[in-house]
């Protein structure tokens, strides 16, 4: 089988980059083309040294002659590029928010600006293989979730479809540096992030709407009252989500931690990259690697549910999941070229 010719915008950025990693190393892919406005002009291996071995330029436009872009874009500049491209049948699987949301009229509400393509949020498809993987493998245009979002979507989706809890649920996560890109700002300078944590985004942070929208879709739509609150932590990688919702009268008894571990593991039997763990996960578990761990459990006093779920927000959060969906829409197994193991320590 002839190899896919990949192209990425944005290579520079640390989407860009973790993306030109894992698909310079993949069996089945030619990476043909990256841009980088600030690099243009520069060899790829010259801006990322661990690439060297590669004779690719980053350029300012790409080249069309590919099979599928990855857009690593900020969000509101990729929905500018990404039609064009479609139009002339390159597949796209877009890392920004821009396709993620169905409901046109919330990118005003959340991201500030009325959405020029509202007829694409009809067909593209939020990628998030554990939940739509049979629409992914048919679609051309992949909205790649969020981070947070994968995170917390993936540790509630089996509470949520088998209506075990109530709609009143809370998701405190923590996440990496990284998770801000790579962009200069205050809060991550080393002297600001360092020895340091705090939460940001209380009133409401944007990966909450798509957080809300796919675990409703689970819900036959009924609302849920989500509160989520995202703190930043001083470590480069990572995402750790603590998620807690009361269950359903009649579910509690001694067995529950078992049925909990049977829900799971049933529910996610097809996942390649879902790791349901007996103890509490930590995020170097997942560190470089594309792998979601995730610990459901009870607290018997209050009658709590509770599940953790941690995985590496550049990988499954971001560059691994695009590959994951890229996999799956031309016919790959999932896991081709993504099966480098974490570091640890
Ligand atoms: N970081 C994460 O953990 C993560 C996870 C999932 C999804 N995402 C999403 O992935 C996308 C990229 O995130 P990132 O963290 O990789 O970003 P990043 O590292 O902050 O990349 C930002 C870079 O994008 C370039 N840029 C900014 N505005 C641009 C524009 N209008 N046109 C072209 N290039 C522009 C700039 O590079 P130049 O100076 O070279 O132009 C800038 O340095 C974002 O949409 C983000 O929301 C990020």
């Amino acid at each position: 089988m002839a190899r896919i010719r990949a192209g990425i915008i944005n290579v520079t950025g640390y989407i860009g980059s973790d993306l030109a990693r894992l698909l310079y190393q993949h069996p089945q892919v030619e990476l043909k083309s990256v841009t980088g406005r600030s690099a243009a002009g520069q060899k790829l291996g010259d801006a990322l040294p661990y690439l060297n071995e590669t004779r690719l330029l980053i350029e300012d436009k790409l080249d069309n002659d590919i099979d599928v872009v990855f857009s690593a874009m900020p969000h509101k500049s990729s929905v500018d590029i990404v039609p064009a491209l479609l139009k002339k049948g390159i597949k796209v699987i877009d890392v920004s928010a821009d396709f993620r949301l169905q409901n046109a009229s919330e990118y005003l509400a959340w991201y500030g600006f009325n959405h020029p393509a509202p007829q694409l949020l009809g067909e593209a498809i939020y990628g998030l293989p554990e939940l739509h993987r049979s629409e992914i493998i048919s679609a051309d245009l992949i909205a790649n979730p969020g981070c947070y979002s994968t995170s917390a979507i993936l540790a509630l989706a089996p509470m949520v479809k088998e209506e075990l809890i109530s709609s009143d649920i809370i998701i405190d996560s923590k996440s990496g540096v990284s998770g801000a890109g790579r962009s200069l700002s205050l809060v991550t300078h080393y002297s600001e992030a360092n020895e340091s944590t705090c939460a940001y985004s209380i009133e409401g942070h944007r990966h909450l709407p798509e957080i809300k929208q796919e675990l409703e879709r689970l819900s036959s739509g009924s609302s849920l009252a989500i509160t989520f609150v995202p703190h930043l932590v001083p470590m480069t990688r990572g995402i750790l989500s603590s998620c807690y919702a009361s269950l359903k009268k009649g579910w509690l008894n001694e067995s529950a931690q078992e049925k909990l571990q049977q829900l799971y593991r049933e529910f996610y039997k097809n996942a390649p990259f879902i790791r349901i763990m007996s103890k509490p996960p930590q995020t170097k578990y997942a560190w470089g690697n594309n792998s979601c761990f995730i610990y459901p459990t009870v607290d018997l006093r209050t009658e709590r549910f509770i599940v953790i779920s941690c995985l590496d927000n550049l990988v499954k959060g971001g560059a691994g999941q695009a590959v994951q969906n890229m996999n799956l829409m031309f016919n790959l197994s999932e896991t081709t070229g993504l099966t480098a193991l974490a570091i640890y320590p």
